[in-house]
């Protein structure tokens, strides 16, 4: 009799399977892009066989929230998201997409688009389209689902931000989501605090999202306000998801500024009772700093400003901003203004509150990593195995399976990515092999550049992509649309 032959073959495996579930022990036999056996496979054979020793085996991870629109493009090796164990991407957040832009992008770049490209000529996709079918031809090495950002919308449209769009506006941004949603996009993102969204009422968000309820759209919001009027902000979110008829996504949820300290008490039983109404989901980052462009706002209602990046003076990327402000011999208003275009980090959390919101049941884990700053907050390369290490296994806030669900089997309900998220048979190989006693970030505010610890091989659609530390340079990364519920 021939032996049972596979393309991959994972023996002695403890597989956390990404349903919450108690781990078991087992072989994982991989054919093509799937996951074809799993059991007792000692007899088989297959031409790339991993033994783990008992390690972990797990659903790749899905980063619930990124802004790498462009790094698929520019970078699709993709190393800070596979190095610690991500094979899929949720791109367009927080009313940021890169496309489309069916007119030429003001220069400089209105921020916060710039997260994306500063210099402005990734803005090159007139159709969402022709974005999604440039990231077919030239695939990265993870997976990817994409949201169309409503401030990218705004800028394609607008001549005054400033302002709530008018009728004539608002059809014109409309028919941009159908030509999104049509190529597959899988919904609309927001950034009502940011400056080129902040003028948009509620009512705007509403019209120009009717096209997801057809097509199976989910919304997305980076709300207006996270700090004193969080709950109004969450109340409006609320508000779009039902006159909209769609599912809702809190991003990045968080409370800041020291005075709302401990209100995640206040906001995750708000949120509770939404979920009991219509659904409502919730993404997490897992540090006390944010990060997004610099603004004097921002930096005054943290306890800390690191710059992350400048056009102006790149010099003083990843110094406080107190320090430049002090060698610059001026205010902090001042430094601000000479360092635009910028980045930065705030401390501007409590601990407390990110460790609350992490153990929420329902939360998924989304890293808002951004790959184009120079010193980028550590989030970019740590987040997951942080999760994993730090909150995982030393401070006990969740059993290894819940911390996966969190980044896998959940994360793939919510967004609707099928026969992904799950290690059974039938699915998608997508697979993170780890070391659960060693898992953790190596990426700190210092140094933030560092691939995380213990994360063995990732494969995506069947294809190792990171393996012995470093990037396998295959590049099997699918565009995947959303199943209609
Ligand atoms: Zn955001
Ligand atoms: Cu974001």
């Amino acid at each position: 009799m021939q032996k049972e032959r596979y393309d991959i073959l994972i023996r002695h495996a403890n597989i956390v399977d990404g349903t919450n579930a108690p781990r078991y022990a087992g072989d994982i036999g991989i054919r093509g892009d799937r996951i074809v056996r799993i059991g007792e496979l000692a007899g088989a054979s297959a031409d790339v066989e991993i033994d783990l020793a008992g390690r972990i085996a797990a659903p790749g991870f899905i980063d619930a929230h990124t802004h790498d629109d462009r790094a698929m493009l520019s970078d699709p090796d993709m190393a800070p998201k596979v190095s610690q164990g991500v094979t899929t991407v949720i791109g367009g957040n927080c009313g940021v997409s890169l496309a489309p832009m069916p007119r030429p992008i003001p220069d400089p770049v209105t921020p916060p688009l710039n997260l994306l490209d500063d210099a402005g000529g990734w803005f090159r996709f007139k159709t969402f389209k022709s974005y999604l079918d440039a990231l077919r031809e030239k695939p990265a090495a993870t997976n990817c689902a994409m949201l169309v950002g409503h401030a990218t919308l705004r800028v394609a449209t607008m001549d005054d931000l400033g302002k709530p769009a008018t009728p004539l506006q608002i059809t014109r941004m409309r028919e941009l989501v159908v030509e999104a949603l049509e190529a597959g996009a899988i919904g609309v993102s927001t950034g009502l605090s940011y400056e080129p969204a902040m003028a948009a009422p509620t009512e705007e968000v509403i019209e120009i999202c009717q096209p997801l309820m057809d097509h199976g759209g989910i919304y997305c919001t980076h709300m207006r306000n996270e700090g004193d009027q969080v709950v109004a902000a969450l109340e409006e979110a609320f508000r779009i998801g039902r006159e909209v008829g769609v599912p809702v996504v809190i991003s990045h949820h968080k409370v800041v500024g020291e005075n709302n300290h401990g209100r995640s008490q206040e906001t995750l039983a708000i949120i509770q009772k939404s979920m009991s109404q219509q659904p409502v989901c919730l993404d997490c980052y897992p540090y006390t700093a944010g990060s997004t462009i610099l603004s004097l706002g921002r930096a005054r209602s943290s306890a800390r400003t690191i710059v992350s990046w400048s056009s102006a003076l790149p010099q003083y990327a990843g110094q406080d901003l107190a320090d430049i402000a002090n060698q610059m011999g001026v205010s902090e208003e001042e430094a601000v203004g000479r360092l635009q275009p910028a980045g930065a980090i705030y401390f501007r959390m409590d601990e407390k509150d990110v460790q609350r919101i992490l153990q929420f049941d329902e939360t998924m884990i989304g890293s808002d990593g951004l790959p184009h700053d120079a010193l980028p907050h550590p989030r970019l390369w740590g987040t997951f195995p942080r999760v994993l290490g730090y909150y995982g296994r030393l401070l006990g806030l969740f059993p290894l399976e819940t911390a996966v669900y969190k980044m896998t089997g959940l994360t793939a309900r919510n967004f609707g990515l099928q026969d992904r998220g799950v290690i059974r048979e039938g699915a998608f190989a997508d697979l993170t092999l780890f070391d659960a006693e060693r898992v953790d970030e190596a990426a700190s505010y210092e140094q933030p550049i560092a691939p995380s610890r213990g994360i063995e091989a990732v494969i995506v659609n069947g294809v190792v992509v990171w393996h012995h530390g470093r990037s396998t340079g295959a590049h099997p990364g699918r565009v995947l649309m959303r199943a209609k519920a």
